[in-house]
């Protein structure tokens, strides 16, 4: 359990614990504030943890502080059922009065514990039939793993919203919120939908609906290699998925190319639905939701269709106008983001076609959307993403080229000349890791500047916005990214001598734009990093104070090429601030809390 848990460190947490069940003293629990390492010490310290059956959870804070009440397993009064639990119990406040009125005594702060009260109020002998009167009485999102000390052999599990895999081992069974706990040990699994419940023996597996009728459920088998999940030598992740990424745009490139067409299998609407569009909702958050904004820009101009991009959770709650006519293009890595999941629900249950951009296969959004497009980008585990953004953006390009052919809107020789700059994207992507000392040198000059503006237009803006996040992300420096033509509207008003300001000016017919706006920043005394192509580095020079450069390629793919130093540099800054770059404070890799 100690080596899932650290498989799943990646994720973002802030306290971990573990409840085994040994037949000697029952269900032992050790729960502690901070690292997985932390609990293993605990562990070791009692002598270790003799057990065949156990539930082990790393914490993300929602409800209570972080600390070692609050971790879980949570165990009722009692002390004979064990919870771990991912999501948000809506209603717990509710049901925590409701138990307290018959006198239940809370150890914690927080919604999950009322599941582990709730079980032992309803249990009467049969513990799946308990969890089914809970699951009626609980509103919310979770992923549920229960253990009950009458019923030794076995563990329950539950989901509704939030992620659960069940793997198939040799002589054992196992549960887990994200397949890469699992890798180690098995490559069969199986993915709860909502509703289900599973109850899990060394040997078999049941699942259920929400009423204990059988459900027969199809194994899948998972094909990537452990070896993506470490880090083969680098220091850390993030460099080495930032070093991944030529092969990973390789990899989501290839296939999809074929004697010279973009060949999307995956890919079919009813006819003449592409040309009857009324338009592109763009529906996802973070990093994914930045592709989205560069992909306003990109297909806009392939496919002459309004293209609108929204933040999952503003798309959810505000009325969208969506009709039978309207592609919901959802983006997303994992493939779970909450937020992302019930607005594209939304979007499905208004009449929209859903086509969805995934990295994690089998993941909730990929087996809800209509049509599935899977960036191979391989098992992403650093928190902040660099190589999933860029396989979303390759495939970006993709849907462009394969949709404006059926659109006809390519101008001439658009078609040939785009797809033949794209299929030297991955080389180019090696040429600008290959200038990564460069951007170091610049991140040990400029990182203690306590502020950063990143400005840019039209596709720099979009690459601005994940250049910003980065930074922001890992090593905790503010920083804002703005339209560079925005910026005299108010936050140039924030620049004063020092500051510093990154320029993006790679868009050729803006540069001269953009470079007005890196004057009128100088002139307030900022220090201006200004990146661009290489043929108008002289250009840029004569303004920035240092000048970084990425290889020309067609004007619609210089944000693959830009995002790499953005994230180069970040990455360095925060090397060089000491920040925990892998797990940063706070965040989580897979967001399934609203
Ligand atoms: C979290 C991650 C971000 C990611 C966002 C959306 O906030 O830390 O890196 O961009 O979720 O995640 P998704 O898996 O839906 O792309």
């Amino acid at each position: 359990m100690l080596d899932g848990l650290r498989r799943l460190e990646y994720r973002g947490y802030d306290s971990a614990g573990l409840a085994v069940f040994q037949p000697e003293q029952g269900l032992e629990v050790i729960k502690t504030k901070g690292r997985v390492d932390a609990l293993a010490r605990q562990v070791e310290g009692r002598g270790g943890l003799a057990g065949d059956i156990g539930l082990g959870h790393t914490r993300w804070a929602t409800h209570g502080a972080p600390s070692q009440q609050n971790s879980h397993p949570h165990v009722s009064e009692n002390g004979r059922i064990a919870v771990v639990h991912n999501g948000i119990i809506e209603n717990y406040a509710e049901i925590r009065g409701f138990l307290q009125s018959t006198g239940v005594r809370f150890a914690s702060e927080t919604d999950s514990e009322v599941v582990a009260q709730l079980l032992e109020y309803y249990y009467n002998g049969s513990i799946l039939e308990a969890v089914t009167k809970v699951l009626h009485r609980i509103q919310g999102a979770y992923a549920l793993g229960i253990l009950c000390a009458d019923c030794p052999d076995r563990l329950i599990a539950a989901r509704k919203d939030s992620p659960l895999v069940l793997g198939f081992g040799q002589g054992c069974r196992l549960l887990a919120s994200d397949v890469t706990a699992l890798i180690r040990y098995t490559r069969d699994v199986c993915y709860l939908d909502d509703g289900e419940i599973a109850e899990l023996t060394a040997d078999h597996v049941w699942v259920y609906d929400a009423y204990l009728r059988p459900v027969e459920k199809e194994r899948r088998r998972v094909d990537w290699d452990i070896s993506a999940a470490e880090k083969g030598g680098y220091e850390h992740f993030m460099l080495k998925e930032i070093m991944e990424q030529p092969k990973a745009v390789r990899d989501t490139l290839s296939p999809r190319i074929q004697d010279g067409r973009v060949v999307l299998d995956e890919v079919s609407f009813p006819k003449n639905f592409l040309a009857e569009m009324d338009r592109i909702a763009v529906i996802a958050c973070g990093s994914s939701y930045h592709v989205g904004m560069a992909a306003k820009y990109i297909l806009e101009k392939l496919l002459r269709k309004p293209v609108e991009v929204a933040l999952a959770s503003e798309f959810r709650y505000c009325d969208p106008i969506v009709t039978p006519r309207t592609l919901a293009l959802v983006i997303s890595q994992s493939g779970e983001t909450i937020d992302t999941l019930a607005a594209m629900r939304e979007a499905k249950r208004l009449g929209a076609k859903v086509l969805s951009i995934v990295n994690v296969v089998g993941s909730t959004i990929a087996r809800e959307s209509h049509q599935v497009l899977y960036t191979w980008a391989g098992p992403e585990i650093a928190v902040a993403t660099t190589k999933a953004y860029s396989t979303q953006l390759a495939m970006i390009y993709l849907i462009g080229l394969c949709f404006g052919e059926v659109l006809g809107t390519l101008p001439p020789g658009e078609y040939a000349g785009l797809l033949a700059a794209l299929q030297r994207l991955p080389d180019q992507l090696e040429e600008v890791l290959s200038c990564r000392e460069r951007i170091q040198y610049l991140a040990s000059v400029c990182f203690n500047h306590p502020s950063v503006f990143f400005i840019g237009r039209h596709l720099d803006y979009a690459v601005g916005l994940e250049g910003s996040l980065k930074l922001k992300e890992i090593s905790y420096l503010h920083s804002e990214a703005y339209a560079a033509g925005e910026l005299k509207h108010g936050t140039i008003s924030l620049i004063e001598p020092g500051t510093l300001v990154v320029a993006l000016a790679t868009c050729r017919p803006l540069f001269e734009k953009t470079m007005s706006n890196v004057v009128e920043v100088k002139s307030r005394g900022a220090d201006v990093l200004g990146l661009t192509t290489a043929p108008l580095e002289a250009a840029m020079g004569q303004t920035a104070t240092y000048t970084l450069t990425v290889p020309e390629t067609h004007p619609l793919l210089l944000p693959s090429l830009d995002v790499v130093p953005m994230q180069l540099f970040a990455y360095y800054v925060a090397l060089m601030h000491g920040c925990d770059i892998d797990k940063p404070r706070n965040l989580a890799k897979s967001v399934t809390v609203e």
